[in-house]
């Protein structure tokens, strides 16, 4: 057979099995249930972009195969060929949708905790939640590119070796087939926290892999649903994934290979089937498999060496540390726990000196004792020429990051509240609290090359150290910045960033970053886009020098409407910091918080991206979610950073933060001391948390209503929010 022989066998065998799979459930099931995957306000995502019709219950799947066989040409084209790659993509969605209509969880992996664990592996269909999760490290490169591993490899070192290696490069990597098995017999950390994901095991699964990247298009591009050139397009220069196929290949795998080329995925195999120059590689060595593939994607890693004997890599981020594989803990309550980052003398510091002050995790006095519990204060000295006061949060702020970084090692909260965690296995592949010190000079030396030219990392573990320093020395210096960043306002500022990041996934999105308002993402305070500047001088932060303002109620500025034009490429002309209604800021689509308008209540309700149940206004987040992104503008929706409720500009136009009647509990309270205190110093108001509804309190209208005027809640006292 040729290739194009092969690519149309495939697809045979796509529509053969879909075929019947929709008979079997139309008969089984009647045209009326309802199909969806779980968490996704996009239908079937893959058949939604390519043909712009939401495929809903079991009935439309009928149509949803019609659709597909219109792609169908047989001829000696290429262009026809990769179609049939594309019916098959939709075809193979058809025949996964159909099994969550059968099974809610028809992926076991979804309710079990840690999947290395367990038979029940699989994770199937990834939600658009955890979509919007992957928008931050995709911009800021954490995520470097996305390899999708199919097959089997010869044995399961060599696999174990490859996925090891995308891991520690922080990729995102999803497998199917046997290669999952392979993973779990060498112990690969898996699960989507770290960045290894199982789909499942049949070659249908690897739909959801193309479900991510289509969705973002969807999402982050808001690419028309139908323009399929346009989605391809997007894909191809935007979402820099790759295919390895490994062992000898099928039919059906070639046709998703297809599939995978249509979208711009180059494919790069094994065992020979031909070649395609950038498309279809042939890479029989394993050993230089990863080489080619990032080549082939033209994507660069950037090395930093780090003397420690465990993985450090941003892929490490999300992963936990559950009591049972715990060596050591410090903090969480258990004992004190603390971090600093503060500016020493240039000429008086010595590069790279590690200090531990008391005992280490090896120390004698706890052999035999369980886990090994200590207090700890971190301070990181920095001197440089470039290096200012102001930075000081900043790179703090990344010990969270940077410790999460070690694979073993757990990092939660910040400044005097941080809490961390070591694994066994961390322990006895020779970790010690030195290392620690290592990473946390290594990757301020490398992440913060422009500023800081010497650091000096010092580790206390003595109680008695941590206690009297934590008095003297730390909690003064967090008094003084508290009391800097309060004073610090959009109108004590002359300059406002712009944070053109997500402009790699959202073309046309500009952020503009003040004191009080934080980037959506929830990650660039107007510090950290000032240290950006500083660090990437043409970089993705840059001032917007303020001027007289047009309106100080909305918050128009002639400066930022300007910066904004000119950086969404004519796309979006005006838009206002402080109002909802009118220009409201856009979003890219990674925003951690919705707010949208419940007009029965004349308030705003706040999602976020972690809440999945239904909000009062009938909608989920991802249903809210879906409403705005890409760089569009919805009046009555906006995306937002959590820190923002709590900020006196949160749509300080429509009446600010008395509008909000509703959020989430969990939400609610992370944010309520904050919240609290702007709501008294505007209005008066004591604990105004305490007036704004939850889910475990009412999460339907009239119910929400009737708590709001229990409460006497301001809103219900305002004018009409529209
Ligand atoms: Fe993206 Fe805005 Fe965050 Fe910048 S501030 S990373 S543009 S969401
Ligand atoms: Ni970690
Ligand atoms: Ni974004």
């Amino acid at each position: 057979m040729n290739l194009f022989d092969i690519i149309y066998d495939g697809q045979a065998q796509y529509l053969q099995r879909a075929e019947e799979m929709v008979a079997k459930v139309v008969a089984e099931k009647g045209k009326e249930t309802p199909v969806k995957f779980p968490g996704t306000a996009y239908a079937l995502p893959c058949i939604y972009a390519i043909t712009g019709k939401k495929i809903t219950n079991v009935g439309e799947l009928e149509d949803a195969l019609a659709l597909a066989k219109e792609k169908i040409h047989r001829t000696n084209y290429l262009q026809d060929a990769l179609d049939a790659g594309t019916a098959s993509a939709m075809l193979a969605e058809i025949i996964e949708a159909i099994k969550y209509v059968y099974d809610e969880i028809p992926y076991a992996g979804r309710a079990v905790e840690d999947l290395n664990t367990t038979d029940e592996r699989y994770l199937g269909h990834i939600t658009d939640a955890e979509v919007r999760n992957f928008g931050v490290p995709l911009v800021t490169d954490d995520i470097p590119g996305v390899a999708v591993i199919i097959g089997e490899a010869k044995d399961a070192e060599t696999l174990a070796g490859i996925v090891k290696d995308y891991q520690g490069k922080g990729l995102l990597t999803f497998m199917v087939g046997k290669v999952i098995d392979q993973a779990v017999e060498q112990k690969i950390k898996m699960g989507i926290d770290l960045r290894v994901i199982p789909l499942g095991h049949e070659i249908e699964s690897v739909i959801h892999v193309v479900s991510v990247a289509i969705r973002a298009s969807l999402i982050f591009g808001a690419t028309p649903p139908g323009d399929f050139l346009a989605h391809r397009t997007y894909t191809k220069k935007r979402v820099k994934a790759f295919v390895n196929v490994f062992g000898p290949w099928d039919n059906k795998i070639i046709a998703a290979g297809a599939a995978a080329i249509e979208l711009g995925f180059p494919a790069v195999t094994e065992t020979f089937i031909n070649e395609v120059p950038t498309l279809l590689l042939h890479q029989p060595d394993n050993s230089k498999v990863v080489a080619t593939s990032l080549e082939a994607r033209n994507i660069k890693i950037k090395v930093t060496e780090i003397d420690c004997p465990v993985a450090v890599s941003s892929a490490f981020e999300g992963e936990r540390v559950r009591k049972d594989t715990m060596f050591a803990e410090f903090g969480g309550n258990k004992t004190e726990c603390w971090e600093l980052v503060t500016t020493g003398d240039l000429a008086e510091m010595e590069d790279h000196k590690i200090t531990v002050v008391g005992p280490d995790i090896d120390d004698a006095m706890f052999e035999g004792k369980g886990v090994v519990r200590l207090p700890m204060g971190v301070v990181v000295k920095v001197a440089g020429k470039q290096m200012q006061k102001d930075f000081e949060t900043v790179l703090e702020r990344r010990i969270h990051y940077f410790t999460n970084y070690i694979e073993g090692a757990m990092h939660v909260g910040q400044r005097n509240i941080a809490w961390i965690r070591l694994t066994k296995e961390a322990f006895e592949k020779g970790f010690r609290l030195k290392h620690i010190g290592e990473v946390l000079y290594a990757k301020m030396r490398s992440d913060f090359d422009k500023v800081v030219d010497k650091c000096e990392v010092t580790i206390y573990t003595n109680a008695e150290d941590v206690k009297r320093l934590g008095e003297e020395m730390v909690k003064p210096i967090y008094a003084e910045r508290d009391e800097r960043m309060g004073a610090l306002t959009d109108e004590s500022v002359d300059e406002f960033y712009t944070c053109l990041l997500c402009q790699s996934f959202a073309p046309s999105h500009v952020c503009i970053v003040t004191p009080e308002r934080l980037g959506l993402c929830g990650a660039v305070s107007w510090l950290d886009a000032k240290a950006t500047k500083e660090l990437d001088p043409m970089g993705p932060n840059q001032p917007v020098v303020k001027g007289a303002a047009i309106d100080e109620r909305l918050g128009v500025w002639d400066s930022v409407n300007e910066a904004v034009a000119t950086n969404s490429q004519g796309a979006v002309e005006k838009v206002t910091l402080y109002s909802i209604l009118e220009d409201p800021m856009t979003s890219c689509g990674c925003f951690e918080c919705i707010c949208g308008i419940m007009p029965e209540a004349n308030g705003v309700i706040i999602v976020n991206r972690e809440f999945g149940d239904v909000s009062p206004v009938g909608m989920t987040f991802g249903e809210l979610a879906s409403m705005t992104g890409g760089g569009v503008q919805t009046p009555g929706f906006m995306g937002h950073g959590r820190f923002l409720i709590g900020s006196k500009k949160f749509m300080s136009a429509e009446g600010g933060l008395p509008r909000i009647v509703w959020m989430p509990k969990e939400l609610k309270d992370d944010v309520a001391d904050r919240l609290n205190k702007a709501v008294f110093e505007m209005t008066g108001i004591e604990n105004f948390a305490d007036m704004v509804c939850d889910e475990t309190i009412a999460n339907d209208s009239e119910a929400v209503l009737e708590f709001l005027e229990s409460k006497g809640h301001p809103a219900l006292a305002m004018d009409p929010i529209m």
